[in-house]
């Protein structure tokens, strides 16, 4: 199986996208490391062990990082989430408590140690863990495949601001550390996350499905699709987050272009924006295609008890 870290902000879609993740055979989950994001660290910290024990793995480390983001204000997206960050769930305290060391010591401690390019780093919030990580230790490239990270926009615009995408523009100081590192990137971006949706059929398709994490997994997705329609009335929430799994576990459903990636970090209308050249040798792979039929599929595949 796959080595991976999940850097994270739970948050409704990294719930599900946590789910996809620890049913996997597929993917070995070494840790999980949360940051400040959708809802305040301690609450994306409590989540994450809270996805852990519902899917029965107290096996896997959380480790809490960085409450804030590194230059800007912080920015929450409870309006998307929930005060909790899991809509949908009933919170409660996890039997397993957060791992001792702090996330971004433990990213060093581990990448430092790997073999090269032992580890896919999956990051579903902002970018503030990673870049405090390469800042401090830019060693850790060599123990890094890739990142893969849910983030930015291009052709479809934003959705915090007209121009950003939440987790660039929650920390574009952090998005810039890590864009400009050289170390391989893929991103799955509003353009991509915006043509795989939480359709009605697709959630009957899943509530059918025997055991109760499925039942959880349609609970989250009928409470953001809930919330998205407070924007636009009969708009379906985006599997933004599940994408990162979607992408790593069937990479033949997808469609990309090699890039190179910016972000804009000057304060203004385009703070936090994405911005591409499209350069063949570029560090950067720009997914611009989803089949949401295969998606889900896949979702469904991962949720059927074995
Ligand atoms: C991203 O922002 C967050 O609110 C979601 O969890 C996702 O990671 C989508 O823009
Ligand atoms: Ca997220």
């Amino acid at each position: 199986a796959r080595p991976i870290i999940i850097d994270c902000d739970p948050g409704v879609d990294d719930a599900v996208m946590l789910m996809m993740a620890l049913a996997s055979p597929a993917l070995d989950v070494r840790a999980i490391t949360t940051v400040a994001g959708n809802v305040p660290l301690r609450l994306t910290s409590r989540n994450a062990r809270m996805m852990c024990q519902i899917m029965d793995r107290p096996d896997v480390p959380v480790f809490a990082g960085c409450p804030r983001p590194i230059l800007r204000e912080p920015v929450t997206a409870e309006h998307f989430h929930g005060d909790s960050g899991i809509a949908g769930l009933e919170p409660f305290e996890p039997d397993t408590p957060l791992a001792a060391s702090h996330a971004v010591t433990h990213l060093i401690d581990t990448l430092r140690s790997a073999a090269p390019g032992e580890y896919t780093i999956v990051v579903t919030g902002p970018l503030t863990n990673i870049a405090s990580a390469i800042v401090m230790a830019p060693d850790i490239a060599r123990g890094i495949d890739q990142f893969v990270i849910m983030g930015g926009a291009d052709s479809e615009g934003g959705n915090i601001t007209p121009t950003a995408e939440f987790n660039i523009f929650a920390d574009p100081h952090a998005a810039a550390v890590v864009f400009d590192s050289a170390i391989p990137a893929t991103l799955l971006s509003l353009d991509v996350t915006h043509q795989v949706r939480a359709e009605p059929e697709r959630l009957e398709q899943l509530r059918k499905l025997p055991g109760a994490r499925p039942a959880i997994m349609v609970k989250l997705l009928e409470a953001a699709n809930v919330l998205e329609a407070r924007w636009k009335e009969g708009r379906m929430t985006p599997m933004h987050d599940p994408s990162t799994i979607a992408y790593l576990l069937a990479p033949h459903l997808f469609e990309s272009r090699k890039a190179t990636v910016s972000v804009d970090t000057a304060e203004g209308a385009h703070f936090g924006q994405t911005r591409l050249s499209a350069e063949a040798d570029g560090p950067h792979t720009w997914v611009t295609k989803a089949d949401a039929d295969g998606f889900f599929a896949l979702v469904e595949g991962l949720m059927t008890p074995s």
